[in-house]
């Protein structure tokens, strides 16, 4: 087993090695480079990726690997060709690539994009003994010493958004690749560090997906911040209009997960009208419940009366009354319960069900 995934490594290095020659060493890899530099990227940034261009033909690997000697059902297994035994042929083909590695910079899989137009826009290698998607960070080889240094991680989505970023010198920055952010990366980040800026694309995919990272990373308790850039952008093109500085701003202007979650609340609401503002509240509210710190909460209520446009007396009324609900329900919910386990193993214990009337009375009104 640890043979074979020694094997697969040798043969993903090899694989970079050649794609990088055919990048920058022949005549069919320019049209790649003019790629990069019309993206922006030079070919410093290019060469510490170790990024590389497949050929368009359909069996360039292939046919290195024949000449080579290895075995071609070894390198389906890493994912470099297709088609079995009938036929095989290379997985990439004129494609810019970039090389996924683990945290120690070995070659796991590639992510491949179009030059220009098509479908897929990116081509991942498929998952191997070696790469899993779910379990794979884009670009923490490079950044874990700016992670270090820092004292933070920014994730971004893609490969372009990493390497733009380290372009201009913001180093902490890895993608989750795609958008969804998995338990496995969010485990595997926080051995970096539980400062996490989460910096996707704005647009509808990347806020969906900010708002489910959010709850990940928030379980695994890290620290969590959003950085919210203009309609439209992603760090890679917001690095190209406004540079590091700009970026950083963002970066500096991030919010905290309350903040976020009100925003996209209070987005969907309609704050014009009294019961539209009453609403907004009660959507709030759950959010308050998770928050340990009474001081935390307090701050948040008052931030939210001032977002929805209503007094903090109210809003503190609202709160009394929405906490006083919330525990009436439990209380009812543990008696049921309570009554339904004493039944199956000691009826004669059973709690009356007039013991409600008793209890209701002692329910705090005041804010604990
Ligand atoms: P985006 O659609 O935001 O692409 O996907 P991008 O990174 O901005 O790419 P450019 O700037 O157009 O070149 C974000 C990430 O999602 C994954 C890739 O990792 C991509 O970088 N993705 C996207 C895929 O794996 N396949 C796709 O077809 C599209
Ligand atoms: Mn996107
Ligand atoms: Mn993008
Ligand atoms: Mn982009
Ligand atoms: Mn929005």
């Amino acid at each position: 087993q640890k043979e074979e995934r020694e094997r697969l490594y040798r043969l993903n290095a090899f694989a970079a090695e050649f794609y990088k020659k055919i990048l920058w060493q022949t005549k069919t890899g320019e049209k790649a480079v003019a790629y990069l530099e019309a993206r922006g990227i030079t070919r410093a940034t290019a060469e510490k990726f170790g990024l590389g261009y497949a050929p368009p033909q359909w069996r360039a690997l292939v046919g290195l690997f024949r000449k080579k000697g290895v075995p071609l059902d070894e390198a389906e297994k890493a994912g470099l060709v297709c088609g079995g035994a009938e036929g095989y042929y290379d997985r990439f083909r004129d494609r810019l690539l970039f090389p996924i590695t683990d945290p120690r910079g070995r070659v796991i899989g590639f992510g491949g994009r179009i030059l220009g137009e098509g479908q897929p826009k990116y081509l991942n290698s498929p998952e191997t003994v070696l790469y899993q998607k779910s379990r794979s960070l884009y670009g923490l080889a490079e950044a874990r010493e700016g992670i270090r240094r820092q004292g933070r991680v920014i994730i971004v989505e893609g490969y372009m958004d990493v390497i733009q970023a380290h372009q201009h010198g913001i180093d902490e920055v890895v993608a989750s690749s795609g958008t969804a952010l998995t338990p496995e990366q969010v485990r595997l980040l926080k051995r970096y560090s539980d400062k996490v800026f989460i910096a996707y694309d704005a647009d509808a995919a990347g806020e969906a997906a900010t708002i489910r990272g959010l709850d990940l990373l928030a379980a695994a308790g890290a620290e969590v911040r959003v950085v919210r850039l203009p309609a439209g952008e992603d760090p890679d093109s917001l690095l190209k209009k406004e540079g590091a500085a700009g970026f950083r701003r963002y970066v500096a202007e991030s919010v905290d997960l309350f903040t976020f979650k009100l925003a996209y609340i209070l987005e969907k609401a309609d704050l014009a009208t009294p019961t539209g503002k009453a609403q907004a509240v009660q959507r709030v509210f759950p959010l308050l419940t998770q928050m340990q710190n009474e001081i935390a909460r307090e701050a948040y209520l008052k931030q939210t009366a001032a977002a929805v446009g209503v007094s903090e007396a109210s809003i503190y009324d609202q709160w009394r009354i929405y906490k006083y609900n919330l525990r009436k329900n439990k209380q009812r919910l543990d008696i049921k319960n309570n009554q339904r386990h004493t039944n199956d193993i000691a009826p004669a214990r059973r709690r009356q069900p007039d013991a409600l009337a008793g209890e209701k009375e002692l329910l705090p009104l005041e804010r604990e």
